[in-house]
This record gives structure tokens, sequence and C-alpha cells, in this order.
């Protein structure tokens, strides 16, 4: 006899009602401030890692006409381009308008994304070098996240440095746990072998709570500390390529520093020594 089983909630599925829906698939809450989800990927979608999307829910009703308008922000993809899943990576602003509503979605909730990425931290915007240095602070962790578990990003260099800054040692969570789980996960060894994982190398810093390292990453570079504990000369445009993702005032001061030590800024049209996106807040 086979038996029946009942279509309880969770395992029905729903058909999108919103323009573009995807469908939420997990959410982990990191801090009250930060939170990742997963949410299904658009058999169409074909991304390079790095890139990023408008993703987003629909607005509040308009007071005199009753309507709804999409309300959209872009979002690194934080999952890799060989993943079935899109995961992001954001920040909780309470008044934000949208992540104060983003911040409560849960499985089988939809969200809008427009299946249309582009970006600028990408392979193709860098000229061939031998280390590359990931900059983040905050959820400029995310296009990060991807390009980390991108084969392509240890073939193409001897060396991947991450530096991640955030307030206190809570917030450098989510980061912490996907390099370790690069390193224990079985699939992620199998896919980026061993050898490619043995060249990369994480440097968490803190700004307002006691850790190993403290200190923002523009002074721990200006004042040579990076250098000294990584054993390294300082970076030159011969052998460094980077990208940066942070707030406003950490592109533009990482910016001055890495132009000071000669690297030019690159763009998809015009490979160079680093890139630049802002982490998108909302
Ligand atoms: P700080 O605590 O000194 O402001 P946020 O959570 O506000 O997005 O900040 C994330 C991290 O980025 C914090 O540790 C913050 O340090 C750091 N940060 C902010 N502005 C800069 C900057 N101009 N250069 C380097 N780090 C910065």
């Amino acid at each position: 006899m086979t038996e029946q089983r009942p279509v309880t909630n969770a395992t029905a599925v729903k058909v999108p009602t919103l323009p573009d829906a995807q469908t939420v698939t997990s959410v982990q809450h990191w801090t009250d401030r930060l939170f990742s989800f997963r949410v299904t990927r658009p058999a169409s979608l074909r991304f390079r890692s790095g890139e990023f999307v408008m993703i987003g829910l629909m607005g509040d009703p308009d007071p005199a006409t009753g309507r709804q308008k999409p309300l959209l922000r872009a979002y690194s993809i934080a999952s890799p381009s060989w993943d079935d899943e899109l995961e992001f990576y954001s920040i909780k602003v309470q008044d934000g308008p949208l992540t104060s509503k983003l911040q409560h979605i849960e499985p089988g909730d939809e969200i809008i994304l427009r299946p249309k990425p582009v970006g600028t931290l990408v392979h193709d915007a860098l000229l061939p070098g031998k280390r590359l240095w990931f900059f983040a602070t905050g959820t400029g962790f995310a296009p990060f996240a991807s390009l980390l578990r991108d084969p392509q990003t240890y073939e193409d260099y001897d060396q991947v440095i991450v530096t991640h800054t955030c307030r206190d040692v809570a917030e450098l969570n989510y980061g912490r746990t996907l390099i370790e789980n690069l390193h224990e996960d079985e699939i992620m060894q199998e896919l980026l072998g061993a050898e490619n994982l043995a060249k990369l190398t994480y440097y968490p810093t803190t700004t307002r709570e006691e850790s190993p390292k403290k200190g923002r990453i523009t002074t721990l570079l200006e004042n040579g500390t990076v250098f000294r504990d990584l054993g390294l000369d300082g970076i030159s445009p011969e052998t460094d390529r980077a990208m940066v993702c942070g707030s406003l005032g950490l592109n533009t001061d990482l910016k001055a520093i890495l132009e000071g030590y000669g690297l030019k800024e690159g763009a998809n049209s015009d490979p160079q020594h680093y890139v630049v996106e802002k982490a998108f807040v909302g």
C-alpha cells in the first residue's frame, strides 16, 4: 500500500505571486544587526562571482492610490556562481525602508529578484598578478563570500589574503564560519583543492571590541602592521591585485592607500590593479 502523505505548508510548493519572485529557503541571524539568507535561483540566471543584483519586497500601499511598488536595493550575491541557490548577507537597519521588513523573512516567503547581475568585483576587471587582496568591512564581505568559493580565485594567484574589519567579534562570524567551512567541508575541499586552500590567509580585525587584531585595516596598512604580521614587504603594482568592498569611507580611504602604492583602479572594460564596490545598505 502506498503511504499517503498530507501536503502541509512546509512541503507545499508556493506559486510565485510577485514579479520576479524567488522563494526563501533558509535564514540565519548572526547578530541583532546582521543576517544571511538563501533563495531559489532562477534557472536562467548566470552571473560572475562577485556581482550584485537588485532584490527587495513590495513596498507599503500608497495611501492615495492603494498601489504597491517594489522596494529594491543592490545586494552582492554571496554564493558562488556554481551554487544551485543564491545567498545574500544583509544588515538590519531598524528604520531602513527595505531591511526593516526584509529582516523578518522566513523560509517559504517570497522576495523580488531582478535577474540582471552586474558589478566590478570580478576577476575580469583585474590584470594578472601573484597576490590577490580582498578588503572588506561589515557586510562588504558578501561578494568575497562568493569569490572565496570560486576555484578561479585560487587558480589565478599564488596567494589570496582576505581582510575583514568589523565593530566587534560577533560581526566577524559570518565570514569566519565561511572560511572555516572551506577548510572543513569535504565538497569545498574537493572543489577548490587542498593546495589551493593553502594559498588563503584570513586577517580579521575589530575596531570597537578587543580581539587578537584591533584597528581599522586602513590604519594597520598605513603603520605597516599588516605587512609585519603576514611577513610581506608591502603592496606593489607588479605583484598585487585588490578588491575593496565596504562603507563609502573605507572605499575612499583604501583607494588613496592603494593609489599611494602605485596601483590603478580597473573596470570591466579596462582591467587594472584594483577594483572597488560599495557595500549596499538599505
Ligand atoms: P569604526 O568602528 O572605527 O567606525 P559599520 O558597521 O559602521 O559599517 O563599520 C564596519 C567596520 O568598518 C567598523 O569596524 C568600522 O570602524 C570600519 N570603518 C568604517 N569606516 C572606515 C574607514 N573609513 N576606513 C576603515 N575602516 C572603516
